[in-house]
């Protein structure tokens, strides 16, 4: 690997649009293709970079050298583009959730482990100072059972609101949270889940999403937690993660982690080094060290088949689907 690690994106949207933003402030990081199917789009993202412009991500893969392909494209069209750049031992980073269907994300994961290319999955909240306190204030303590929720209104994205493409807030958006949970709480072994669909929101043209949804997460520990999502609450945001541990409780709402009674226990200090996703990956990548990744491809799988297994559950009345039902008993 040269000084510089040669970059691609497929998928120049909203989150593409934030990741380049972060990379072009770090010097090794060498942005050189972009390809999206919407032309105009992909366009006015590459000219300011001097980026090459693609609008079949086959082509830009067998024309431009890259060292990394970011894949930010909509949950229902990840697969093939992940196959095909692992398959020329392109590193991947992948937006969240890295699937809407199992099989599809098995075979890439069988690729990817094949190929030997190292991967991070875009859950950024794992880079966060708040959720990293709570993961070393909770490395020593076991947790009851926690609590999230959140209730907010609909991104603009036309994919986001359609079942078959986004597979609504819990597996596209609270995805972040259900994965918090596992990184402080450990495995999910089954999910029951219950959703409302045209409650709330009976009029929304276009809408085959749930409006509210709640799920209920059996860990391997015997702990517990409950969730409750909704993208029926309008402009504005209400959200928070709570965990029930001896004699206390603790929160993370936003970047702030806070434990009542606050003499309960010391909370830890911000951690000491603070760096972004994507200046992980880079390093990653350019000094070999897969080590530096806290959510790769395989993990990350596992995040999305615990929601969804929630989708499964809720479509089967509430039936208690295991994990293994979606992973295999091997996994
Ligand atoms: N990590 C985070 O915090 C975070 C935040 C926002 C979005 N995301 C994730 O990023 C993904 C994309 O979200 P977004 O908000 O950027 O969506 P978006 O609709 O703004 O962008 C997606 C882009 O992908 C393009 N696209 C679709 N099919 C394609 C194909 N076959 N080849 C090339 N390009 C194709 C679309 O034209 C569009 O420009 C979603 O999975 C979302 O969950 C992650």
């Amino acid at each position: 690997m040269g000084r510089t690690v040669r970059i691609g994106f497929v998928g120049t949207g909203g989150i593409a649009g934030a990741h380049i933003g972060r990379l072009v402030d770090i010097p090794e990081a060498q942005i050189v293709a972009l390809c999206d199917i919407d032309e105009a789009r992909v366009r006015a993202k590459a000219e300011p970079l001097g980026a090459a412009v693609y609008t079949d991500s086959k082509k830009m893969l067998d024309e431009v050298k890259l060292d990394a392909l970011y894949v930010c494209v909509p949950p229902h069209v990840h697969g093939d583009v992940e196959l095909r750049a692992a398959a020329k031992g392109i590193h991947l980073f992948v937006e969240k959730p890295v699937n809407l269907y199992m099989d599809k994300a098995l075979e890439a994961w069988k690729a990817i482990r094949k190929a030997g290319v190292m991967t991070q999955v875009g859950y950024s909240m794992r880079y966060l100072p708040g959720a990293m306190r709570l993961k070393s204030f909770l490395a020593d303590k076991p947790v009851g059972t926690a609590h999230i929720f959140r209730w907010s209104g609909m991104p603009g994205t036309p994919w986001w609101r359609v079942y078959d493409q986004s597979g609504g807030q819990l597996v596209e958006q609270t995805t972040h949270q259900v994965d918090l949970l596992r990184w402080v709480m450990g495995e999910i072994d089954a999910v029951a889940a219950s959703y409302s669909f045209k409650r709330l929101l009976p009029g929304e043209p276009n809408m085959t999403i749930p409006d509210a949804q709640a799920a209920l997460l059996l860990f391997r520990s015997g702990a517990s937690a409950t969730v409750s999502t909704g993208c029926a609450a309008g402009k504005g945001y209400l959200g928070g993660m709570h965990f029930l541990i001896p004699n206390a409780r603790v929160s993370l709402d936003g970047d702030n982690l806070s434990v009542q009674p606050e003499d309960a226990y010391p909370v830890p200090p911000a951690p000491r080094e603070v760096v972004s996703i994507d200046a992980a990956f880079v390093r990653a990548v350019l000094n070999d060290q897969p080590g530096l990744l806290r959510s790769d491809f395989r993990d990350a799988l596992v995040s999305a088949a615990v929601t969804l297994a929630a989708n499964r559950s809720a479509e089967e009345g509430g039936r208690l689907v295991k994990l293994a039902e979606l992973l295999g008993e091997d996994f």
